[in-house]
């Protein structure tokens, strides 16, 4: 199977124990089906793995939907957002202003009022003239702001393409900078300076990797903390958990991240006393990425110059997946499961760009008009991530499955959607 969560029943895929075919035949494609058993599974692992004391604070931008979000909410987790309407979506979705993280360097001053007045647990600040702004707007507000510093490190071990920290960066201060804001932010009557926050890049897949990097905030904190008085009431190490999208890819072993980080915790407190930090993880892609399948028929099968072309109806605007990875990502003919390969098809969406593809090359059965192409590991950064109104394609329709039963989580998008806050006669 193309993922290891997803089972088939005589050559129809499931999803959440529902026949796809039953979905497509309801909703329509292409359509974005989330299992939310998947996403417990992924959540529980993960919080079963680490140590109490580190909180998970779900990174909204993976996957905004509502249903995901609530159930996640749920389940115990807490949120973290990058924007004003992450932070909209977040409360809607019933997570409390106190469990809710707020990220992003370009945030204006709207967005940081209303942040604010949302009693938001942090706001990590990534310059210093969001810090004077935060200050500004928290003293009209009369209300004191809890931030932590968004730092970039000088350090970093990665070997993602998606990195946020090291070198030269638009997120976050140069930790070679932190003394002035550490110093400014004591000093400013509506700031209350909590500690640090660090993230360096996303699809990390080796837990030594992601120890490292925490290893580094650690020692930033604890040396900040003793040279210039950084308190270091949270820590916050961002997200950046991974998940294999090919047989290629290890797993990524949550037990053995987990076991680090309660050693790595424990080795700190021996040098500077952290019994009453609150440790924050931010991981979107690790918990949702497995729980999500998107379905798209075939409408047109075509050679050209010896390959083999499916074209179907959605696109990149719909689902921007293997662009932004750079993967052959894992896909199934959705009703011929038990069927062997016949050979290499290239994926194509009906956009007029070639960048509207896929998979370069994918073995599959014989594919035929209407046969249904489910691409797996779909449930992180698809739907969000989209070029949702390029070339002004309604918006796909996201249902959730649990456990034999299924509904819509959001309705396919109409053609007068594309007109929305336009005069139209
Ligand atoms: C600040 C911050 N935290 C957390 C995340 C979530 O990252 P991931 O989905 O790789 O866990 C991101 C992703 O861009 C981010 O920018």
């Amino acid at each position: 199977m193309a993922n290891k969560y997803f089972k088939q029943k005589n050559g129809i895929l499931l999803a959440g124990n529902v026949n796809v075919l039953t979905l497509v035949k309801e909703y329509g494609t292409p359509l974005y089906v989330y299992d939310l058993e998947i996403i417990r599974q992924q959540y529980e692992t993960l919080k079963r793995s680490i140590p109490s004391n580190v909180k998970i604070f779900y990174a909204i931008k993976a996957n905004p939907n509502l249903s995901v979000c609530s159930f996640l909410c749920s389940l115990g987790a807490k949120a973290e957002v990058a924007s004003a309407g992450e932070l909209y979506i977040a409360l809607k979705a019933g997570f409390k202003g106190k469990d809710i993280v707020y990220n992003g360097p370009g945030k204006t001053d709207e967005d940081i009022q209303y942040a604010i007045q949302s009693s938001i647990h942090t706001i990590n600040v990534e310059s210093m003239d969001e810090l004077y702004r935060l200050d500004a707007i928290a003293k009209n507000e009369h209300r004191p702001v809890r931030v932590c510093i968004r730092v970039n490190p000088i350090h970093t071990v990665t070997k993602v393409k998606m990195q946020t920290g090291g070198g030269s960066q638009k997120f976050g201060i140069d930790e070679e900078k932190i003394e002035t804001i550490i110093k400014t932010a004591l000093s400013l009557d509506w700031i209350e300076l909590l500690g640090i926050h660090v993230y360096v890049g996303s699809q990390i897949l080796d837990h030594g990797v992601l120890l490292e990097n925490i290893e580094n905030t650690l020692k930033i904190a604890v040396r900040a903390a003793k040279q210039f008085g950084l308190p270091i009431r949270c820590l916050n190490f961002g997200g950046g958990l991974g998940v294999p999208y090919n047989e290629t890819e290890p797993e990524l072993n949550v037990e053995h991240f987990g076991n680090g980080l309660t050693a790595l915790i424990n080795k700190m407190s021996q040098e500077y006393g952290l019994s009453e930090t609150r440790f924050v993880l931010e991981p979107g892609r690790f918990i949702v990425s497995d729980a999500g399948i998107f379905l798209t028929k075939v409408i047109s099968v075509k050679e050209s110059r010896g390959k083999k072309y499916a074209i179907v109806d959605g696109g990149i605007n719909h689902a921007f997946l293997p662009i932004r990875m750079n993967k052959k990502y894992p896909t199934a003919i959705a009703n011929k499961m038990n069927q062997p390969n016949e050979g290499s098809v290239v994926i194509g969406g009906p956009l007029c760009t070639s960048m509207d593809v896929f998979t370069n090359e994918v073995e599959l059965p014989h594919v035929e008009i209407n046969d249904i192409i489910s691409i797996f590991n779909s449930g992180a950064y698809g739907f969000s991530a989209s070029l949702l109104y390029f070339l002004s394609a309604p918006m796909p329709a996201e249902v959730i499955v649990q456990n034999g039963k299924h509904f819509v989580a959001r309705r396919r998008g109409r053609k007068e959607d594309l007109l929305l806050n336009c005069d139209v006669e």
